[in-house]
């Protein structure tokens, strides 16, 4: 049974006009959270709204999320004002399993870079190998560049605009990657629902595993409504799919079972 805590927003990191970095204490949700979990946060005037912790600070009781305004939910999460106080279900869904792990790869895009930034700072401190691969729209959209640059030397970024790194998606960067590298590697991907879909494309036909976090509406986030529901394969049980809910058996499946 997941509990809801006390969560007080301590920090407010802005990047930019339209993401802000927030770090909330909150010693149960620090404690507990891992990388590819998400937590369910309040908000003032409307049903609770997902986002993937980004860090936890065990020791410091905090941990922080990166949250972009793209409605009237996060336009009041990002009006908020360190002290205030929000109330805060988690941490919630299954995570990335790193149990065999030895190699890693980790494909970011969108607000997807923030819970990649947790699997990539944990692999470092658990001394995984690991290519980090970015996709941004624009030099000014590269958020966490420095950040992510102190995690690995393998740190490639793309850019649509050509502005920083490789011109194009991240995909342009995959097809050139160094096979020493990748060989081997587990890939982990968190972005777009069409960039995830090429990304898992991609590692098939290299035989790579790989792990994609699914981004569907929530409301609940703990398994009892349904809202969040996706199609997942079921060969094994005599159908071609079953529904799985994204926020309690996910949001991290297997790329393969996903049905895009
Ligand atoms: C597991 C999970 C992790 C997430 N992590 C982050 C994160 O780290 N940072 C971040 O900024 N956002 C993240 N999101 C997305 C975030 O939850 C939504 O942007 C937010 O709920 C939108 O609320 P709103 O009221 O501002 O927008 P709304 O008014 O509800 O919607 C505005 C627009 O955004 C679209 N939208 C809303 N929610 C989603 C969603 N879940 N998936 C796809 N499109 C959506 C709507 O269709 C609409 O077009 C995550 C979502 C999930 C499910
Ligand atoms: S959000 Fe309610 S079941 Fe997933």
């Amino acid at each position: 049974m997941k509990s809801e805590y006390k969560a007080k927003l301590i920090n407010i990191r802005s990047l930019g006009e339209t993401c802000s970095i927030l770090t909330f204490l909150c010693p149960e949700i620090a404690g507990e959270g891992k990388p590819g979990q998400f937590v369910n946060l309040s908000c003032p005037h409307f049903l609770k709204r997902p986002f993937g912790i980004m860090c936890t600070d065990k020791d410091a009781g905090t941990f922080c999320i990166g949250v972009r305004k793209v409605g009237k939910g996060t336009e009041e999460i990002l009006a908020s004002k360190e002290g205030d106080e929000f109330t805060c279900l988690g941490p919630l869904g299954n995570g990335f399993d790193f149990t065999d792990v030895k190699k890693l790869l980790l494909v970011g895009g969108g607000t997807g870079i923030f819970p990649i930034y947790f699997a990539a700072d944990y692999a470092q401190k658990h001394g995984i190998p690991t290519v980090i691969a970015n996709g941004y729209r624009c030099k000014c959209d590269a958020f966490l560049y420095d950040e992510f640059s102190k995690e690995t030397s393998d740190f490639y970024v793309t850019t649509d605009a050509g502005d920083l790194g490789i011109k194009g998606n991240v995909m342009n960067c995959l097809e050139d990657l160094d096979s020493s590298l990748i060989e081997g590697a587990t890939v982990m991907v968190v972005g777009p629902g069409i960039m995830m879909k090429k990304v898992s494309e991609w590692a098939k036909a290299k035989g790579l595993s790989c792990f994609v976090s699914l981004e569907q509406r929530m409301a609940c986030g703990i398994g009892a409504c349904l809202v969040c529901v996706c199609k997942i394969k079921a060969e094994e049980e005599g159908k071609e799919f079953v529904h799985k809910r994204c926020c309690k058996d996910g949001p991290v499946f297997r790329a393969e079972e996903v049905i895009w």
